[in-house]
């Protein structure tokens, strides 16, 4: 069985097509040299998607919590799509965690089958849950705007040594203060605000970067979005929303050579359209000014399916992760945060972001072997 042992904190839509995702990859068998579209990385050094095994899962809705893995991924309100007729998931039934922030109050004006609903009952001994469960990395897909709970989730990863996946907009990794609590501990952490494998941020930097490399000057952008799952409803709350704005809004800023007043620059979240479910569409317009300030004007609409956009590179982060415990780094992770995430502790531009996730994985691969070999062994002595 797996060899990447993971507790999944929400077992929304992004848990659903990463768990779906580990299962496709794992019937498929992607070994060295595998040719495999769909994944980033087929093999982050030895680890291939099929090597991760979901232990533990939290939620707190009542139709996943107390159910086995493989039947709340497919539990209402999820609707993403379904890849696989069924997953492995070793036995493993949904635990009841502290609802915390986690659940928004405009929620209860939709119909069930659309929102949260949590279970009326106490709180599993996560702690318990969690340390028993061998579990050596936590991901985090919690909704957007769940600070306590995220928060709650990040001290237990400190306190039982379990390394932390954060894929939502709660700055843990790049908040100095809780970074250096991963890094006092060595214990590694990717965050914030997991980036889709060619979602709407990467689109977005690519067309403003192509504007600036080109000599043209943007002088205003927008990014609209309109989705149909819950993330998108949750989003309908704006106080929940205003870390996700910073997030995308400097993930795209980031890479501007000049800087954009507030007025210039939108870029956010912007419906929630039922019908959709999990299909996103992102409309983006570049407004720049080229030779002799000749104008220019771009308008990109981009559709796709939100969760497996988001597990296609979740995919990746987790197996970053297992080479950092392997090879002994603790903290944020720079290389691979800034590569797979929105807001990073430190923003790379995505060309030099991609090559040091791969000097990161080479590096972390040659010191995971010394690990793992004692000197006398690497100096010649026969193994035992
Ligand atoms: N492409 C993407 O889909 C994408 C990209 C970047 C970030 N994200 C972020 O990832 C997160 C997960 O997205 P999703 O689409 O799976 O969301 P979702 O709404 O489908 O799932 C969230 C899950 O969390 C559960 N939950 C609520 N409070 C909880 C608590 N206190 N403890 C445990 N579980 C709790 C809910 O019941 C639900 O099952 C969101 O914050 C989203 O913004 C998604």
């Amino acid at each position: 069985m797996g060899k990447i042992k993971v507790a999944v904190a929400g077992v929304g839509n992004c848990a659903s097509a990463l768990i779906q995702g580990i299962e496709f990859y794992r019937r498929r068998g992607i070994t060295e040299g595998t040719a495999e579209w769909g994944l980033i990385t087929p093999l982050v050094g030895p680890y291939a998607p099929g090597d991760i095994e979901i232990v533990a899962a939290f939620d707190v809705d009542r139709r996943k919590v107390g159910k086995r893995l493989a039947e709340a991924i497919f539990a209402p309100p999820n609707c993403t799509r379904r890849v696989v007729d069924t997953v492995d998931d070793g036995g493993v039934v949904v635990s009841m965690s502290p609802v915390l922030d986690g659940v928004p109050d405009h929620m209860a004006a939709y119909p069930d089958d659309r929102r949260f609903i949590p279970a009326e009952r106490e709180p599993d001994d996560v702690r318990r849950v969690l340390s028993e469960s061998g579990a050596e990395i936590l991901v985090n897909f919690l909704p957007v705007g769940s600070q306590k709970a995220t928060e709650y989730f990040a001290s237990l990863c400190l306190d039982l040594g379990i390394a932390f996946a954060n894929c939502i907009p709660v700055f843990i990794a790049s908040d100095p203060v809780w970074g250096k609590k991963f890094t006092e501990k060595n214990i590694p952490v990717i965050g914030d605000d997991v980036k889709s494998q060619l979602g709407a941020t990467i689109l977005h930097r690519s067309l403003v970067r192509l504007f600036n490399d080109r000599g043209i000057r943007v002088k205003r952008t927008y990014q609209l979005n309109t989705g149909g799952n819950t993330d998108f409803l949750n989003m309908l709350n704006r106080e929940r929303l205003s870390s996700k704005k910073i997030s995308k809004t400097e993930s795209v800023r980031s890479v501007l050579d000049q800087t954009l007043d507030d007025r210039d620059i939108h870029v956010g979240p912007s419906d929630y359209v039922p019908w959709q479910d999990d299909n996103k569409i992102a409309f983006i317009r570049v407004e720049g000014e080229g030779f002799c300030g000749a104008p220019v004007e771009l308008e990109v609409r981009l559709s796709v399916i939100d969760s497996p956009n988001s597990a296609g590179v979740v995919i990746d982060v987790l197996r970053c992760l297992k080479l950092a415990l392997d090879a002994g780094i603790g903290g944020p992770l720079l290389e691979p945060s800034s590569y797979f995430m929105k807001h990073p502790p430190l923003q790379f531009t995505d060309e030099e972001a991609r090559e040091e996730v791969r000097n990161f994985i080479h590096r972390a691969v040659e010191l995971a072997k010394k690990v793992r070999e004692p000197e006398g062994a690497r100096e010649g002595s026969t193994p035992r």
